[in-house]
């Protein structure tokens, strides 16, 4: 039996972080008995936890969250142990683990620096000496916009863009390092400043903020061996100058230029005490490093000349060089996502320019940029005369999180689509959940994140990135009277849309199902009731309807069934989706009342009611039909439980989707919940059959024309290659990656039923196109494992294990659902559906002709109708031998050979 991924408001061994939660949390893996008997949390400031300052032991201790009930003192180190006995008696105990506050209320002794010259970026420097032995040492910083600190010529930790992004208006984080290590007996300490989103240019309407000013504030505190303290802070006897960045922007990218003082005066200046820019908080963004290290698949040298280097991965990061550069060299990187007419490209990055540049000095060093990041897969490069591949490597830069997601079938393209998903996580978890990392938006939109969320709890323990999110959200809410962000940092306050805003009530919900603690949903309640709120008051302004049938609303984003297929509005009436949302809203903030104890939970859950009624009344016949007929009409319907009719809107669906050739219509709403919203509804065959579609629109689409991440639109690539448009098209958007959550919660089958996986549904929809699935999914409570295979002999194999201390309600296919307590369990089924048949008689035409023994079967029973069949008219294609066998005499072909046909293309394995 042994403990692990003990973590403290789901970081590892956090240091000077916000702790207004204190929340403890670990996994049990290995035990022989199934649940736990005791548990024990003891914290100290001592390392060996001789002394105990804190503990708790009870058998009910929580593991997804114990709140820890200490009184913090500044500039500390706890440590922490967890001991848990199981029902037979084991012991185990964890590591001994800490976490350290920064300076929560102590006052900063240092003062904050400013730097008038806005033509120049400044450095700041300071040098001391110590002469006695170091203990320890802690600098706690912020730079504004960015900074780099080192001592000693070494960085001070190791985050990429602190302190990151913040809502400038609440306040800016300050980092806290451990900087022992790095210090002598003299000591220099320098601080480089970037632009970043402070000041340089972001947002839509690509504002700068030159006006707020490079700013620093800094305390290196030095404990002594013997017992005494130093404080090194900034103050008037730090001195700064000009830097080498001659440029620092989030869209642009940056100029280093190590010459730009060559032969000019740049002297030592003292520095400048300036007011206090913002207020400084406790940091809260997780860490931000560089993470995996790609090299240099292929150097390709373009018709047009170019040198460009190929990562083979479309990623957010950046590119490092450790070639020497002789004096004098200008050496440029260009960041594109795709090459096209086999020449480098990245007019679909709009106004970003996206330049790395370096002027060099011919001191050898590692050149890599500070202040900026780029989305890329291709970097061309310019200013050497040999480009030493094995000198670059491309380092994915995202928020430390550990993966809890693992999925693997045999299908090569669906393990890619995961891949790909993966990968749009990566790239857009750069601190906040963002659109696409590359182009001239980058923004932590609402609606991509609320779309996604399911999927990255699948992935990524998201605990402490979300929070951080939904922390924002909130500082940001309270200044616009209940309203919610349509984009984070939010430079258009006010502004709402439906889906989008209503991240504030869908995205807490989505942290308590997968993570399981009140005290979150609790420190969340107040963002998702007061949106909900502000939408009731302008309902109620309008004579209160209870439908948010007004206002803007991007509705279904970039469905395929709006006015033309490259329309940005779809065709589902956006009232219905808004106030089918409204209703979501209210319920999750009922859901949450009740849960929390709230005396408003019942007001809540008859708002709920009263906004359900309104939508049946509104968006339905007397008899129960949905009146809005569109793929993502029913799917929100069937999601949010909105009908009288269930059976109808279900048969309404399937209609549409015949009707639609069985062509995905849905844009951001209805296409992200597809496949999950099918499979809840019994319509599997059709979620298996869009997942599995090769052409446009579907996934694999973009996986057979070599993407390496999810596209934002469907047909972002044509067929040959080129790019269908560059006003709105991002080659790394991760919202349409959402079916992945298909794989986890129906392929594999799990799904939480209580609050962080502590009790699943395991429900394993095994599919001959993917063959086999393993899949191991380390939830908040522990590790659920589901496995299955499609074995030759008609039977299917399941493997399936449930972590310590939790429980499964398992459905297998034609089974009695059981239950299982924590354990390892193996099934062989023989069902009477036989798994490996391929097709049955609504297989549409167009798959059954990409397998040669079903060409066969139709040759040989309805030549007539196969050889009458037009191959590019998509309508034909897409009906299925039993549509043929009901118009069989249209074909001249009887019914029977229809018949025929069918029994003998349901004969057909793999
Ligand atoms: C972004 C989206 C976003 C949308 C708002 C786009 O430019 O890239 O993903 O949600 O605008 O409609």
């Amino acid at each position: 039996m042994e403990i692990y991924a003990v973590k403290i408001n789901g970081f590892e061994k956090p240091i000077g972080y916000l702790f207004d939660t204190l929340l403890c949390s670990w996994k049990v893996r290995g035990a022989k008995g199934n649940k736990q008997a005791n548990a024990h949390i003891a914290v100290s400031t001592d390392p060996a936890l001789d002394t105990v300052l804190y503990e708790v032991s009870k058998a009910e201790l929580d593991a997804l969250g114990v709140p820890l009930g200490l009184r913090l003192a500044p500039c500390t180190r706890y440590y922490y142990r967890v001991t848990v006995t199981s029902d037979l008696g084991e012991i185990a105990q964890s590591n001994i683990e800490w976490f350290e506050t920064g300076k929560l209320d102590q006052p900063w002794e240092a003062q904050w620096l400013g730097f008038e010259d806005d033509t120049r970026h400044p450095e700041f420097a300071k040098t001391f000496r110590l002469d006695r032995d170091v203990a320890q040492a802690r600098l706690y910083i912020c730079g504004l916009g960015l900074f780099e600190a080192d001592i000693n010529g070494k960085k001070a930790g190791n985050d990429f863009l602190a302190p990151f992004i913040n809502d400038y208006e609440e306040h800016v984080q300050y980092c806290t390092y451990d900087v022992t290590d790095l210090l002598s007996a003299d000591n220099e300490l320098r601080v480089r400043l970037g632009k970043g989103w402070w000041m340089g240019r972001f947002g839509l309407a690509g504002r700068q903020n030159p006006e707020r000013g490079f700013a620093l504030i800094a305390e290196l505190r030095v404990w002594y061996k013997d017992g005494g303290e130093a404080v090194i802070g900034t103050d008037a006897s730090w001195s700064c100058r000009g830097s080498v960045f001659e440029l620092s922007d989030i869209y642009d990218g940056e100029i280093q230029n190590h010459l730009l003082w060559e032969g000019r005066e740049n002297p030592w200046q003292p520095a400048n005490i300036t007011s206090a820019p913002a207020a400084l908080t406790a940091r809260y963004s997780p860490p931000l490093h560089a993470m995996e290290a790609l090299g240099v698949k292929e150097v390709i040298n373009t018709p047009a000349g170019e040198t460009v280097l190929d990562f083979g991965q479309n990623l957010a990061g950046y590119v490092e060089c450790s070639q020497q550069l002789p004096k004098g060299t200008v050496l440029t990187m260009e960041f594109g996502e795709i090459l096209q007419n086999g020449n480098f490209y990245h007019d679909n990055y709009r106004t970003a320019k996206s330049v790395f540049r370096t002027i060099s000095d011919g001191k050898t060093r590692l050149v890599r940029p500070y202040f900026t990041f780029f989305g890329f897969r291709y970097v061309k490069i310019s200013g050497l005369e040999q480009v030493d591949e094995s000198a670059f490597i491309a380092r994915a830069v995202y928020s430390g999180m550990e993966r809890v997601g693992t999925l693997e079938t045999g299908n090569a393209k669906i393990n890619r689509l995961h891949e790909n998903t993966l990968w749009g996580l990566k790239s857009n978890f750069l601190d906040m959940p963002t659109d696409c990392p590359q182009r001239d938006e980058r923004l932590g939109w609402t609606g991509d994140a609320q779309v996604f969320c399911r999927t990255a709890g699948y992935l990524m323990d998201t605990r402490g990135f979300y929070a951080k999110f939904l922390r924002d959200l909130r500082s940001d809410q309270l200044r616009c009277q209940g309203k919610v962000a349509i984009y984070l940092p939010n430079n258009v306050p006010g502004a709402t849309s439906a889906v989008w805003s209503d991240i504030a009530a869908l995205l807490p919900d989505m942290f308590y199902d997968y993570y399981g603690s009140r005290d979150m949903l609790s420190l969340h309640y107040p963002l998702m009731k007061d949106w909900v709120d502000s939408v009731r008051r302008e309902d109620i302004a309008r004579g209160e309807k209870h439908l948010w049938d007004f206002g803007f609303h991007f509705g279904d984003w970039l469905a395929l069934d709006g006015a033309t297929e490259q329309s940005t509005f779809g065709r589902t009436d956006d009232g219905f989706i808004a106030s089918a949302y409204f209703y979501a809203s209210a319920s999750c903030v009922a859901k949450a009342a009740a849960l929390l104890g709230k005396g408003e939970a019942e007001e809540y859950a008859r708002l709920a009611e009263d906004i359900r009624a309104a939508i049946l009344n509104e968006y339905f016949t007397k008899t129960g039909r949905l009146a809005i007929d569109t793929q993502t009409g029913y799917l929100v319907a069937l999601k949010f439980n909105l009908y009288t009719d269930k059976a109808r809107i279900i048969e309404g669906l399937r209609a549409r989707f015949k009707k639609d050739c069985g062509r995905i219509k849905g844009g951001f709403v209805g296409a992200t919940m597809m496949n999950t919203v099918l499979a809840e509804n019994g319509l599997s065959d059709i979620a298996y059959d869009l997942l599995f579609f090769e052409g446009f629109p579907g996934w694999l689409y973009a996986i057979n024309l070599g993407a390496t991440t999810i596209w934002e639109r469907w047909n972002s690539v044509l067929p040959d290659g080129s790019i269908s448009g560059t006003g709105m098209n991002s080659l790394n958007h991760y919202s349409y990656g959402s079916v992945v959550e298909f794989l986890y919660r129906h392929s594999a089958g799990i799904a939480p039923l209580t609050p962080g996986f502590r009790k699943a549904r395991i429900a394993p929809l095994p599919e001959i196109r993917l063959g086999h699935l393993t899949c191991a999914y380390d939830s908040a409570a522990g590790l659920y494992v589901s496995s299955w295979n499609i074995l030759e002999d008609g039977s299917v194999s399941f493997h399936i294990e449930i972590p310590f201390g939790c429980e499964a309600e398992l459905v297998l296919p034609e089974q009695k659902p059981l239950t299982l307590t924590a354990g390892s369990y193996d099934y062989n089924i023989k069902t009477l559906r036989d798994y490996r048949k391929l097709y049955n008689a609504d297989t549409p035409m167009e798959r059954l002709l990409e397998n040669e023994s079903a060409v066969a079967v139709l040759e040989k029973h309805l030549p007539d109708a196969l050889k009458a069949l037009n191959r590019s008219d998509v309508e034909a294609m897409s009906k299925s031998l039993s549509d043929l066998s009901r118009r069989a005499l249209l074909f001249r072909a009887s019914s029977d050979r229809c018949d025929m046909a069918i029994e003998e293309i349901q004969r057909i394995r793999i």
